[in-house]
Formats: C-alpha cells, structure tokens, sequence
C-alpha cells in the first residue's frame, strides 16, 4: 500500500550541537513524502511529486502543520505506566516504595499486555514511533509489549530487568536465570520484524558481581544486542555504588568492567559523572539517555547536556521520558525540561537542538539512525505530524512566531499531546487525533 503526506517537512542532515543551525537541519515547505513498503520512497517539493502519483496512493494533505520524523524515546519504563506522579520521594525510596511493588503485578501476563496497549497507545497519540524500553524481571512482561508492538509493526527496543539482589524476593532473578531468560529473548525477538531485544540489568546495586558477569558474557556472545541501564542518576545512588563495588574506581567503571560499557550500550541519566567517566563513554561507543523531567521529579539534579555532547570527547545522548519517574509521555514536553536543565547550567538549548534529541540524535544514540530518526528516502517511515496551532493559546501565539525557530520553541514550551495531529508507522496512519 502506498500513502503519502502533504506538508512542511522538518528533519535534520547533521548535529546542531556541531553544526550550524542551517547546515545540520532542512525544512521544506509544501514538501510530499511519499511512503510504500513500509519505507519513504520519495520526499521533495509537492508542486514536483504530486503530478507522479498514481491513482491507488492515499493522500493526506496537512497545511499548516509539521511533519517530523517520529520522535524516539531512548529510555522508558512501560511497566511504570501506572504509577506515574508517585508523590514524595527520591530516587531508592521511591524505588522501593512504589517501583517495586508496582512491577510485581507484571508476573500476571494478562496485566502485562493491558499495560502495554495503553503504554503503546499512549506513546503513538504523542507521536513516539520508537521507545528503548525496559520490562520487569518476568520475561513475560517483554513478550507482552513485543508481541503487541509487533501487531503495529512498530521499531522497538525492549528487555528484561535483571536484577538479583536489592529488591522483594518475588522481583529477583539469579545470575544464570538472567542470563538465560535474556538469552532466549534475544534469540526469539532480536530482529524479529522491527524488534530489537536490549540486555537489561536494572543498574548496579541490584545486580551481583556474578549477575554482572554473565550479563557481561552474553553481551560478548551478541555483540550487535543493545544494552541499556542506569548510572549516576543520584548521589545516594552513586555512594551506595562506591562501597558495593569498592575495587572500581568510580560507577562507570562497574560497568566497564564487565564488558557493559560499548556501542549501542544507552544508559540512562548521567548527571553527576565525572570527566573522566564521560571521557569513558566517548572511548566506549556508549551513550545517555538524558531523562530531565524524571530528573526534576525525583530531585535527581538536571544534567549539563553541553558538556556531554560538546568539546573533543563528545557523548552521543538522545532524550527519555524515564516514565513512571518521568512526568509525561509526551518528547515535546520533554523537550521543555530539557530547555530548563540547560538553563539551570547557564547554556539554553536551541529549538534545533532539542529536536534533534527526540528524533535524529536519538537514533544515533540508540544505533538505529541509519533507520529512523530522518524523513529521507530509504528510511523506515515513520512520522508524527504535528498541529502547529493545537490549543487556543498556540493559536494566538504562533500568530507573533516571526521564523522557524520561534515557532520550534513555541511548540516544544507550549505544546504537548494535543499537538500531534498524526503518527504514521511503517507508512501506515497509526493515529489520528479527533478533530
Ligand atoms: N534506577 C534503577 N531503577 C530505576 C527506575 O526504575 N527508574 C529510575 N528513574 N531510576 C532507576
Ligand atoms: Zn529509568
């Protein structure tokens, strides 16, 4: 089947972190992206395209909007979905008060999938295409999601936590278990349609040596696997970490030690690393997931995204929701939080730059870019459009937004779930907003 979208297009050719704003990103107005096989077969000037499109191609005409590539969350809790605004706490307490006991009902399949359907309806109503997202402990609860990510044909990356130690009994597995849970989930699903399986140790404290050393083992058995975690997120965190593992230097190196640290490998936060962990990262091929409305919520501290990303040791870093810590499913509100932990370092963040975060740099991050995160010929297509005047406030002012990238901001401070018009998967409409 053949569909193809009428509208400004906005995607991104470099970084605007390293380039400047009108080398790194393209927009093209009354452009027509043309999508067959799941893939974008043609995208330039509508006036140029429309005139070879054939009778069988459904279009769909957006004036007035954007369309994008659909936006990538490069860390999320699916399970967590139902504690979202868990009041009080930071991160261990919280942990144990809410996440713990949350995740013990995803031992019940039945409540594993209906979490994920409203997990995965929630993602494509906010216009997130692709997630790299973590389970619980049960095997189970990633089969759920992948099972029924795959009935939509969505790219997702998923695994389950691992963890053997530091958590209710019920939630605990064993280094061999880990292992061979993970392993025959990677040998059902990874590159299974447009799955990706994702070696998951929660993050170190609840991971035992000899749990981090057959994690280790598989993640050299299958070397193109992603691996995702959690490091440096909060300074309890980061002391408990010291005198757990008192032989590595510091929390990065935990990781290092076990072969965890490598492309492809996305940990979540990041915010209090040192230069030479960061320095660490850079030599791995590994990168962060920058989560900053998780960050606000649990009190964390807010990331330097400049120091990361810039300089001659860069990290590559896309952006999460980290829900259920994370405050909302939606990167454009996402992005807002982004724009306030950049401020709170004295460096703003450009309009260019956060949407380059929720699309193309997070791609990058999670290794896929040569997939999704750009609306080009070749890539899978996978879109959000969005309403550029979606509520009465954004209509009144976008009417003062004097270029691009006024209105770029606009949108991401003001904007939210009521923005995306349409999410396309694969070249299909997934979602559309009523009217
Ligand atoms: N660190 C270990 N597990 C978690 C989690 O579920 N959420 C967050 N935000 N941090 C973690
Ligand atoms: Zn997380």
């Amino acid at each position: 089947m053949k569909t193809a979208v009428r509208g400004d297009v906005l995607t991104f050719r470099g970084n605007p972190f390293r380039e400047a704003e009108q080398d790194s990103l393209a927009f093209q107005r009354d452009a027509l992206v043309v999508m067959e096989n799941g893939r974008i077969a043609a995208c330039g000037p509508a006036a140029k395209l429309l005139p070879t499109l054939t009778p069988d191609v459904r279009l769909t005409h957006y004036p007035e909007h954007l369309i994008l590539p659909g936006f990538i969350d490069c860390h999320v809790h699916y399970p967590q979905t139902e504690m979202m605004a868990a009041f009080g706490e930071q991160l261990l307490d919280w942990l144990h008060h809410y996440t713990f006991v949350t995740e013990q009902g995803f031992a019940d399949e039945v409540h594993a999938r209906e979490v994920a359907q409203v997990f995965l309806s929630e993602q494509l109503r906010n216009g997130v295409t692709t997630g790299c997202v973590f389970g619980t402990v049960h095997s189970a609860s990633v089969e759920m999601l992948l099972q029924e990510a795959a009935r939509i044909d969505l790219r997702i990356l998923a695994g389950k936590v691992c963890m053997d130690r530091h958590a209710p009994d019920a939630l605990l597995d064993t280094p061999l278990t880990a292992y061979e849970d993970s392993r025959a989930l990677i040998q059902r699903w990874h590159g299974r349609g447009r799955a990706e399986y994702v070696i998951t140790p929660r993050f170190a404290p609840t991971s035992s040596h000899g749990q981090l050393e057959m994690l280790g083992a598989l993640a050299a058995e299958f070397p193109d696997v992603p691996i995702q975690s959690h490091i440096s997120e909060n300074l309890d965190e980061i002391a408990w970490v010291k005198a757990l593992f008192p032989g590595c230097r510091d929390y990065a190196s935990v990781y290092q030690r076990y072969g965890l640290l490598r492309p492809r490998a996305v940990y979540g936060h990041g915010i209090h690393l040192s230069d030479a962990e960061l320095e660490m990262f850079h030599a791995s091929g590994a990168s962060l997931a920058h989560c900053p409305t998780s960050n606000f919520f649990l009190g964390s501290g807010s990331l330097d995204l400049r120091r990361c990303v810039l300089g001659d040791r860069p990290v590559a870093v896309g952006l999460g929701t980290d829900l259920g810590a994370g405050t909302s499913f939606s990167m454009l509100q996402t992005m807002n939080a982004a724009y306030m932990a950049a401020q709170s370092h004295g460096k703003p963040l450009s309009a260019a730059q956060a949407f380059y975060l929720a699309t193309r740099g997070g791609a990058e991050a999670l290794g896929i870019a040569d997939k999704v995160g750009s609306v080009a010929v070749g890539m899978e297509a996978d879109l959000a459009v969005l309403n550029l005047r979606s509520t009465p406030l954004l209509d009144f002012r976008m009417r003062y937004a004097r270029d691009l990238s006024e209105a770029l901001f606009v949108q991401m401070m003001l904007g939210d779930d009521r923005a995306v018009a349409a999410t396309y998967v694969a070249g299909r409409e997934v979602y559309r907003r009523a009217a």
